[in-house]
């Protein structure tokens, strides 16, 4: 059959439907990227946000037509959405299989089942073993491999759906993910980035995520290792001493703290406090002085006032991210947020603290771009400058290729003779709050 499969959420997701193309291929499914032509469409979603849902249920709307007009045609709804709303998701007419993010192996059988005729099927149960560690993913051709170390959550805060959509926290073992590291390798991959919902707790008997991220930097062909996330509360020594002492351990955390004030951070469960966040801060930087730091913040979760936000617009100005990504507060059914805490901040508040964060940190970066003017730095080269759906409107030039420094900030220079994977060292004499501009030079 033709599978038109569609992605939406975070790189776990784009790496899952990477395993689902690998599940499919065996049973003679073919992907096609024309939705007209498919039999089955399916679409792995997200639940972190409602506008996660809602551009699902627009995007289920649109089907409708096909829906009617072909006589074999499946529309399955993949991943945290799936897992999230089950059965509810019936009620779109279109819809006619639901799978959780832990049952894919199904997916074959579930598709013979309903196709051609009227049955629906769903398999939504978490499982606290599977983690796809003997599924190699068939990758989009690229420079940069998601792998995924980890699946699942067990950290609880308050606002999050993650740990009901993807279920309980379960580490790939080392050796299976090395394997998987040295194919890629093989395959031309010259970066790979580790995913997990908290890569702090990887463990595998007795082995801990700083022993992992030294031997897949260790792995001949690759050039960087990066990784996502970390959580603030248990941040180990031996991290910071891996990342300062391996060349190919990219100088870049990605740090969600959240929120700035200690009475919302206690509300979310986070377990940390301003200050120690402030500390970790101050000891990230005193082992890696050229560290890139990013975070996520939360603006509106409830009882938040205004004093609150400003202690998020405090930790700004004394952190100085590098970026930062910041979201409104969106309830989400199971959480326990959404149990004990009405959604009480009303949407005009918490978009004018968007707006003001926004600028705030736009500010920031603008002032930490504007210092690497005059600085070459080693870039990875990502491709074409103007390409499809690359970047930002501001770095699409045509004639200009693109790529990230280590500290993952994106680079616009004139197109050199090297390819996508490439390394090149380009000297910086432009900057906006998002991207650095340069001249390819010769070291
Ligand atoms: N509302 C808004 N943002 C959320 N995030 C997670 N859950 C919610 C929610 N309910 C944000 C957090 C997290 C990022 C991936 O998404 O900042 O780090
Ligand atoms: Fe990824 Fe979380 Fe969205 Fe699931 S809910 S796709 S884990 S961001």
């Amino acid at each position: 059959m033709k599978v038109y499969l569609e992605t939406y959420g975070c790189q776990m997701n784009e790496y899952d439907s990477e395993l689902i193309r690998s599940i499919l291929a065996p049973h003679g499914h073919e992907m096609t990227a024309a939705v007209e032509e498919a039999e089955v469409v399916l679409i792995n979603t997200c639940a972190i946000r409602e506008n996660a849902h809602r551009k699902i249920y627009g995007r289920l709307d649109m089907l409708r037509p096909l829906k009617k007009e072909k006589k074999r045609f499946v529309v399955g709804v993949l991943g945290c959405m799936a897992q999230n709303l089950k059965e509810e998701l019936f009620d779109h007419p279109v819809v006619s299989l639901i799978v959780g993010p832990d049952s894919y192996r199904s997916l074959p059988k579930l598709i013979d089942e309903v196709i051609g005729t009227d049955r629906q099927e769903i398999e939504a149960y978490l499982s606290e073993y599977e983690t796809y560690g003997d599924i190699a993913p068939t990758r989009v051709e690229g420079v940069n491999a998601w792998v995924a170390i980890m699946r699942g959550c067990d950290n609880f805060c308050t606002f999050c759906v993650v740990p009901y959509t993807r279920g309980r926290e379960r580490s790939r073992s080392i050796e299976n993910i090395l394997s998987e590291v040295r194919s890629l390798a093989q395959k031309g991959y010259r970066q790979v980035t580790l995913l997990g919902q908290n890569v702090n707790s990887y463990r595998d008997e007795g082995k801990r995520f700083a022993d992992l991220i030294l031997k897949v930097a260790d792995v001949p062909g690759i050039e960087r290792v990066r990784f996502t996330s970390p959580h603030p509360k248990d941040f180990p020594k031996p991290l910071l001493e891996a990342i300062a002492s391996h060349p190919r351990i990219c100088k870049h955390i990605h740090l969600p703290l959240q929120a700035g004030s200690d009475r919302i951070l206690d509300l979310m469960a986070r377990t940390y406090t301003r200050k120690e966040y402030l500390r970790l801060v101050e000891e990230i930087r005193r082992t890696i002085p050229e560290i890139a730091l990013t975070t996520d913040i939360i603006v509106g979760f409830p009882t938040e006032t205004e004093e609150d936000f400003q202690e998020t617009a405090g930790l700004f100005k004394d952190g100085q991210f590098d970026s930062a990504y910041i979201f409104k507060y969106s309830e989400r059914k199971g959480t326990i947020a959404s149990r004990k805490y009405p959604d009480d901040v009303p949407p005009e508040v918490k978009t004018d603290r968007i707006v003001r964060l926004i600028d705030l940190q736009r500010a920031i970066s603008l002032q930490k771009n504007r210092e690497k003017i005059g600085r070459t730095l080693t870039v990875l080269i990502d491709g074409e400058a103007d390409g499809p759906g690359k970047g930002a409107a501001t770095s699409k030039r045509p004639g200009h290729q693109m790529g990230k420094t280590e500290g993952n900030t994106t680079v616009v220079f004139p197109r050199t003779p090297f390819g996508p994977g490439t390394m090149v060292s380009v000297r910086i004499h432009d900057v906006s709050s998002s991207t650095l501009y340069g001249r390819p030079v010769e070291r």
